[in-house]
């Protein structure tokens, strides 16, 4: 008689077909958001030098890429601005003819059945590069909701389906749900980034996104790594303000953030893949140290057993790609 349990775990794993049947996470091309950078002029697709793959595109070079993913199975885009002018104030971030707004209008049209995602900050737009105005060399956090505010609703006017504060200002998704509801946008959902870290890995999306601080860091309104009690007041806080979707931030060193989200809240969350997590592994596979599509789907699927409902990533072309329909 066999000396083994009734139990082989071993038996499940023996075929493909098997592991299939019995696999708990599943990745989905419907579940991932792949950011856009959106730059002024035409014809524009200038590639992004720490994130391979990655380019700044012009609107009519978005609206192109925007139906291919679409095509590809892809849900949702994120969608970053550059302005052609940046001020102290961020005051390019309220154009209604700005680069965001154009998108949208342009990706509407070329691609209507894409969901359209603007994030809402100030960096890209200031001179300094901090995500708000500043007042004696510091982010001011009041005097910065009114142009958040104002800057959700440029984006709501323009068609966007949904609006996602970058900020980390307190109070902002409050600020962001009261103008949207007083302009009659009632029904615009929010996606905040509601536990963003201080982190090293938005490093290469400043380049792309030429958002880099001028002077300092954001560790004065970004959250401090070594906490995780932190994040979820943050949550609290931002669903208590309205947010429909609550996000983490970096996604893979913030797995166990995700895990307690989803566990405590039952929101719908989201993981952010950030730009440096998707250098690493560029940078390793290319020099065949990695094998890249295997890495992305562990570490795609892993943010999803954590608890992540969706993803945004810069590989969700690529993956979705790999996927089919
Ligand atoms: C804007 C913003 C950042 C990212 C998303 N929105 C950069 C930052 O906070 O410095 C990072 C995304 C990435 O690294 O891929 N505040």
């Amino acid at each position: 008689m066999s000396r083994h349990p009734a139990y082989r775990p071993r038996r499940l794993r023996r075929t493909e077909a098997l592991r299939r049947l019995v696999r708990e996470t599943r990745l989905a091309a419907a579940d991932l958001v792949q950011p856009l950078f959106v730059v002024p002029g035409r014809g524009v697709e200038r590639p992004v030098d720490a994130m391979p793959g990655v380019k700044q595109l012009s609107v009519d070079r978005a609206a192109e890429e925007c139906r291919r993913l679409v095509d590809l199975g892809v849900s949702a885009v994120l969608l970053f601005g550059l302005p052609e002018r940046k001020d102290a104030g961020g005051t390019a971030a309220l154009d209604p003819e700005g680069v965001v707004p154009r998108a949208l209008e342009a990706i509407r049209k070329a691609a209507p059945e894409l969901l359209l995602i603007t994030d809402v900050c100030l960096c890209a737009y200031t001179d300094h590069g901090h995500c708000g105005v500043l007042r004696d060399g510091a982010v001011d956090n009041d005097p910065t909701l009114a142009v958040l505010a104002e800057t959700a609703l440029t984006h709501a006017r323009a068609g966007a389906d949904m609006v996602a504060p970058s900020d980390m200002m307190d109070g902002r998704v409050g600020a962001i749900r009261r103008a949207l509801d007083g302009a009659g946008f009632t029904e615009l959902p929010i996606m905040s980034y509601a536990a963003k870290y201080a982190s090293a890995f938005y490093g290469p999306f400043r380049e792309a996104a030429e958002s880099a601080p001028a002077f300092g860091d954001r560790r004065g309104y970004q959250m401090d790594p070594a906490n995780a009690e932190e994040a979820l007041r943050e949550v609290a806080l931002d669903i208590e303000e309205g947010a429909d979707v609550v996000m983490v931030k970096p996604a893979l060193p913030c797995l166990d953030v995700i895990r307690r989200v989803k566990d405590r809240f039952g929101w719908p969350v989201a993981a952010y893949q950030v730009s440096g997590e998707y250098a690493m592994v560029k940078a390793a596979a290319a020099r065949g140290w990695l094998d890249e599509a295997a890495v992305v789907a562990e570490s795609l699927t892993a943010i999803r057993r954590a608890g992540a409902d969706v993803i945004i990533t810069y590989f969700a072309r690529d993956v979705a790609r790999g996927l089919g329909r």
